[in-house]
């Protein structure tokens, strides 16, 4: 699967966007190691606090179902180039080592990272 198409799947997954707080629609699409794509949308709440990003939808639903493995994810938002926040990186750190790939859209193109520049010095207590 390539990054245009792991794009492509977070674009149809941002659809389901609930955000009536922020406006902001955000999408991901989370390709695991198995082949399987698992989608997610960002799920806003009027308490705030309870709003889940669209990538730990996606992460969240893939290990709910027995997926721990991961090849990569794509990430939309209603602008180019919309990063992860600090706590969807920290959260894919759990599952995703340094060389998991992360797609962006920049004008129209995917703009790849990997986890390990978007995520350098990873808290973790078991090493
Ligand atoms: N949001 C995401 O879905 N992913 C991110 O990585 C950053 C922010 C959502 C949360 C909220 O619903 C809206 O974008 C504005 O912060």
């Amino acid at each position: 699967m390539t990054g245009r198409q792991l794009i492509k799947a977070a674009k149809s997954a941002r659809e389901f966007s609930y955000s009536p707080y922020s406006g902001f629609k955000v999408g991901a699409a989370l390709l695991g190691k198995s082949g399987r794509v698992y989608t997610g949308c960002n799920i806003e709440n009027a308490s705030f606090s309870p709003t889940v990003c669209a990538e730990r939808t996606a992460l969240f639903k893939a290990v709910s179902e027995g997926e721990r493995e991961f090849v990569s994810i794509a990430i939309v938002g209603n602008t180019d180039m919309c990063y992860p926040c600090g706590v969807c990186r920290q959260a894919l750190g759990e599952f995703c080592g340094a060389g998991f790939k992360v797609y962006l859209e920049r004008e129209g193109k995917p703009v790849m990272f990997t986890l390990g520049e978007l995520l350098p010095g990873k808290f973790d207590f078991k090493k």
